[in-house]
């Protein structure tokens, strides 16, 4: 942190560098929250694919509500990369998925970019440590990892390598979230992180259960989207389990299904069922449950299934 580096909130010009789906999607939603944005991505065609994106995303930017000052004139696009992050205050770096081609890029921003301006890397799955090699001010740079579409899905996950300085994870959580993200900052770097594991768990033993012809793609699809999937809107995981251990909570369900663990019910091992573990869930659900009783949980769960099930009616009957 040094005299470039403006209080969070205070940032009005940020850089996207690479501006395929993510990057643009990270355009778009800077555009939204009024900021001014330099993009620039090695493609020629780069700035019309980058209209056409913002463009399709801004209608449902408005009905969201932009921010004060939020236009699409706030866009500007830079001829080369030294241009577009030269007078940034924050950089969002969404280049693909290739450590050799984020070392060499990372460098370039990092050599470019004023100290003291915190870099960000939009990584679905690699460590900021193997990422900042390269880096001659490493200490400014952390993994901000977005949701597709950045513009609409509010997870932000945060972390930092060996090399980066606490003051840069803390400094990214609350820039994004005062453009509105939700942050989760971890606290160890994970290869893809938390919520690609999670999903990438659920993504392989679909793929198994297809490439064995234990399911379709029509039913693995619809067991989500009319089953699990409708309570994760509100409960994550855990908390969907609290409320299956009725009034014992997760202490109940984790001793009635416990033995269940050892179960071939997916090909993903389970870990052993120590009583740290045990300990660990149920103070963590009292704790995410925010001293929310199960009968206050069920209510607003169940309100939360209602809202979930007329909200998406309409939709569906377009889509499907
Ligand atoms: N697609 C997703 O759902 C998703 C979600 C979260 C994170 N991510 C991550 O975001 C990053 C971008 O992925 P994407 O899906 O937008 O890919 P994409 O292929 O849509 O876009 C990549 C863009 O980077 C540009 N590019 C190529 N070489 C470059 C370079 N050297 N410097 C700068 N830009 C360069 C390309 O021209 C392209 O516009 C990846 O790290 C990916 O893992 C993707």
């Amino acid at each position: 942190m040094d005299e470039n580096t403006p209080s969070p909130a205070a940032v009005r010009r940020v850089a996207c560098i690479g501006t395929g789906v993510i990057g643009g999607g990270w355009v778009a939603h800077f555009l939204a929250r009024g900021f001014r944005v330099s993009a620039w991505d090695p493609a020629p065609d780069f700035e019309a694919r980058l209209r056409r994106l913002v463009e399709a995303a801004w209608p449902a930017l408005t009905e969201l509500g932009l921010a004060d000052g939020a236009s699409r004139e706030n866009l500007v696009v830079a001829e080369t990369l030294e241009q577009a992050v030269a007078e940034a205050e924050f950089v969002q770096e969404s280049a693909p998925e290739d450590l050799a081609v984020k070392r060499d890029l990372l460098a370039r921003i990092d050599a470019a970019t004023p100290p003291g301006v915190v870099v960000s890397s939009s990584t679905s799955g690699y460590g900021m440590t193997e990422m900042q090699v390269d880096c001659a001010t490493p200490q400014r740079l952390v993994v901000g990892h977005p949701f597709n579409p950045p513009y609409l899905i509010p997870l932000v996950e945060i972390v930092g390598g060996e090399r980066t300085e606490r003051w840069a994870v803390e400094w990214a959580a609350e820039f994004f979230a005062a453009t509105g993200k939700s942050v989760i900052v971890l606290d160890r770097e994970v290869p893809g992180f938390t919520a690609n594991r999670l999903q990438e768990a659920m993504w392989r033993e679909a793929l198994h259960m297809v490439a064995n012809g234990e399911a379709t793609v029509a039913q693995i699809d619809a067991s989500i989207t009319e089953g699990p999937g409708l309570r994760w809107p509100l409960l994550g995981p855990c908390l969907t389990f609290h409320l299956a251990g009725g009034e014992g909570g997760m202490a109940h369900m984790l001793d009635h299904f416990g033995p269940s663990l050892k179960s071939p019910w997916t090909r993903l091992e389970a870990p052993e069922l120590t009583d740290e573990l045990r300990e660990a869930m149920v103070n963590g659900c009292e704790e995410a449950a925010g001293g929310a009783s199960i009968a206050e949980l069920v209510a607003a769960r169940d309100r939360a299934l209602i809202a979930v099930l007329r909200a998406i009616k309409d939709v569906r009957r377009d889509l499907l």
